[in-house]
């Protein structure tokens, strides 16, 4: 059942991270204090401005009393959100979805693309073990994390070329999950160089574009293999490979 209500959240820092890429920071236990790896919010941009409906953003890791966001700002919620100062109070909707399934003592490999990596630091902090695999356009979109594997497709990080580069069958094999996030394309090249015979480890966290986020406007439907159609918002964003319908999720588009 889920845990998730609506809070008055006091912003505790923002920090500009890479050009565009902005990090935000709220007071509120009634949020850490039960959310998982793999969890967003809602959060509404400003009190202010309307219309604006409220932007879901995954938790990107827990604060002492809090949690941090890390996005891209890339349209008219995201800049509003990046504007906020210390002091100020959003509100917001959490802890919403369904996050990653780790169990007990597992090693975890992390696939990431991109801004697709936002959220890793949690899920870092939550496994016994952690191998990080980032792929970016370049140095501007590197989320800094402590030690990870890095490939840009400008060669500005790391070996020049793409993040299935780096997918060996020994991290495959070593890995109790597989943990993968970036866009959409990115993820479905990384699930075809992935042999069939690890596939049931790996765990996909999916994007939709999302109205109401807790499962009442039909908004962010994710087409699987079987059973029609899944929600992101309330059954996801976290699904098995296995389980999604690749060819008619990509061709729907975002
Ligand atoms: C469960 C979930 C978790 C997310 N977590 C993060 C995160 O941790 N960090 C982060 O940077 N972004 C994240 N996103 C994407 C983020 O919600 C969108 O970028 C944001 O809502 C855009 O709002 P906007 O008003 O700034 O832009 P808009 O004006 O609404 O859109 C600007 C551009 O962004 C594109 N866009 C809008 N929404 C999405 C979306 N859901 N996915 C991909 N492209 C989109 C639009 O097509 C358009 O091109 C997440 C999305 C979901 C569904
Ligand atoms: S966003 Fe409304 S049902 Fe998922």
């Amino acid at each position: 059942m889920s845990t998730a209500r609506d809070f008055d959240c006091q912003v505790t820092y923002v920090e500009q991270v890479l050009p565009g890429v902005v990090k935000v920071a709220f007071d509120c236990s009634g949020i850490s204090s039960s959310a998982a790896p793999g969890q967003f919010v809602q959060i509404e941009p400003s009190a202010d401005v309307f219309p604006v409906t409220r932007r879901p953003i995954t938790i990107n890791r827990l604060t002492g009393s809090g949690f941090e966001l890390l996005f891209d700002v890339v349209g008219r919620g995201t800049e509003l959100m990046a504007r906020m100062q210390p002091g100020d109070i959003a509100r917001v909707l959490g802890p919403l979805g369904s996050g990653w399934k780790i169990p007990l003592q597992s090693n975890c490999l992390l696939i990431g693309g991109g801004l697709g990596a936002a959220g890793f630091q949690f899920l870092i902090d939550s496994v016994d073990s952690a191998r990080v695999l980032i792929g970016a356009s370049g140095l501007e979109r590197v989320i800094p994390f402590g030690a990870c594997h890095v490939v840009t497709e400008d060669g500005s990080v790391g070996e020049k070329g793409l993040v299935t580069s780096l997918v060996t069958e020994k991290y495959l094999a070593e890995a109790d999950v597989i943990a993968v996030c970036g866009p959409v394309a990115m993820m479905e090249a990384v699930w075809g160089v992935i042999p069939e015979k690890y596939r049931g480890k790996v765990q996909i966290s999916t994007e939709s574009r999302m109205g109401c986020g807790w499962g009442v406007c039909d908004g962010c439907s994710i087409p699987m293999l079987e059973g029609g159609y899944r929600k992101c918002c309330t059954e996801g964003p976290v699904f098995y490979g296995t389980e999604i319908d690749w060819k008619r999720w990509k061709e729907a588009g975002l």
